[in-house]
Order: C-alpha cells, then sequence, then structure tokens
C-alpha cells in the first residue's frame, strides 16, 4: 500500500493552478491506488511555524520537526503545489522545508528520503522558460531542485503551468493560448505521471 504526501501551497484556495493540477494528480493516483494512503498537507491553510533557534538545536527531537520528518520518511511518493511568488517560493513552503530537513538525520547520505519522487507542481503568473527575458528569475525550479536532490537526495519531477495572468492582464492577452495549452499539458502531464508513479512503486 503506497503513502502519498500531497502539500498544497498557493494561498488561494480557489481558482489554484497548483491546487487544480495536484488534485488532479492525486486523483489519478487514487485509481491506481484505490487502497493506498494520501497524506494531506494545506501550508497556506495551517501554516507551520518559522523554525527558531531551541527547534534547531533540537533536531529530530523537537515534536513538530520529528512529526514533520517521520511523515516525509513515511512516503513513497510526494506531491507539491508550488505556486511562484516574487520569483520564488511560497513562505510557507520554506517553513515546511526549514521544519523537514534535518541534517544528520534525513539530510545525510542514505538518508530515509533517498531516492523518494518528488513531483512539484510550479504554477506561475508568467514564463520564465529558457530563452525567455526573465529565464534568469526562476527561483522555485533551480531552489527546489537543489535543495530537494542536494540535502535530500530525492528525486524531482516538474510541471509547469505557466502565464496564468494572461486571463487577467490586459497585456498579456496575446498569451491566451500559450497559457491556455500550458494548462492543458499541465494536466496531461498530471494524470500521466501519478498513472507512471503509481505502476512503477507498485512493481
Ligand atoms: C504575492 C504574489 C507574488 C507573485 N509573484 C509572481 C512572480 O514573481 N512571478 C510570476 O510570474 N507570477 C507571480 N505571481 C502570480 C502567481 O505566480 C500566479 O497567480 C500563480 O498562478 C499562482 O499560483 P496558483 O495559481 O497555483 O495559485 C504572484 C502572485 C502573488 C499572489
Amino acid at each position: 500500500m503506497a503513502t502519498l504526501l500531497h502539500l498544497d501551497s498557493a494561498v488561494f484556495p480557489q481558482g489554484s493552478a497548483s491546487r487544480d493540477v495536484t488534485a488532479a494528480f492525486v486523483a489519478a493516483w487514487r485509481e491506481q491506488h484505490p487502497d493506498g494512503q494520501v497524506v494531506y498537507r494545506d501550508l497556506a491553510a495551517d501554516p507551520l511555524p518559522h523554525l527558531d533557534a531551541s527547534a534547531i538545536s533540537a533536531g529530530a527531537d523537537d515534536a513538530l520537526r520529528g512529526e514533520l520528518a517521520a511523515e516525509l520518511a513515511n512516503a513513497d511518493a510526494v506531491l507539491i503545489g508550488a505556486p511562484m511568488y516574487n520569483f520564488s517560493i511560497p513562505s510557507t513552503l520554506k517553513a515546511w522545508l526549514d521544519q523537514v530537513i534535518i541534517v544528520g538525520h534525513n539530510a545525510a547520505p542514505g538518508g530515509p528520503v533517498t531516492g523518494t519522487p518528488f513531483t512539484v507542481v510550479a504554477s506561475r503568473g508568467g514564463s520564465y522558460a529558457s530563452g525567455t527575458p526573465r529565464a534568469d528569475f526562476e527561483f522555485v525550479q533551480n531552489y527546489l531542485e537543489k535543495v530537494l536532490t542536494g540535502l535530500l537526495g530525492a528525486e524531482v519531477d516538474f510541471i509547469v503551468p505557466e502565464l496564468t495572468l494572461a486571463h487577467s492582464k490586459p497585456e498579456m492577452a496575446e498569451l491566451v493560448p500559450l497559457a491556455d495549452a500550458s494548462r492543458t499539458q499541465a494536466f496531461t502531464d498530471a494524470k500521466e505521471k501519478a498513472k507512471a508513479l503509481a505502476a512503477r512503486l507498485a512493481a
């Protein structure tokens, strides 16, 4: 029985591309794993505290950090909704990372998260794809890829619904067809990746 840890961090509960796409991923996952478990945290609705000095000193002995680290270690796969805010991740997601990454415990060679597949739905209002004018301003994929592989030894895959502001910003009107194509592709990717991951974990 596989366990999926699902985190959302978009501030808005409705009309959120990352929430919609992670929900599609979970629906496809449940189809493959009707008896599987999905552990859910809404980091925007129920934010975690910032890491403080006593929690750093306590490491895995801190009650919250120990709970979060155990939840992560028990997950066979992890799904994260990570919208771009000010070129980077939401502070609530950063708080989760700061709490859950414990040097010498799970941030250690051969630690319990080594090889765990993470799928990140990285929604953004604009486009930061290679070759675009703002490509150098991308600190969601670039950061998460480094922190999840470099500290936890995880595997990371991205789904990127981009140009989400095209429908609401007149100056982006000509980008609406690209935005719609990106959204459609994100749902296709979510279903296919969830199915492929479920099959891989069942094998
Ligand atoms: C506080 C805030 C900061 C944002 N900063 C950026 C940004 O730096 N770059 C960008 O492309 N979009 C930015 N956006 C737009 C969001 O990335 C976009 O609306 C995205 O779709 C939000 O994710 P969601 O649809 O999953 O909720 C920002 C939105 C908010 C609310």
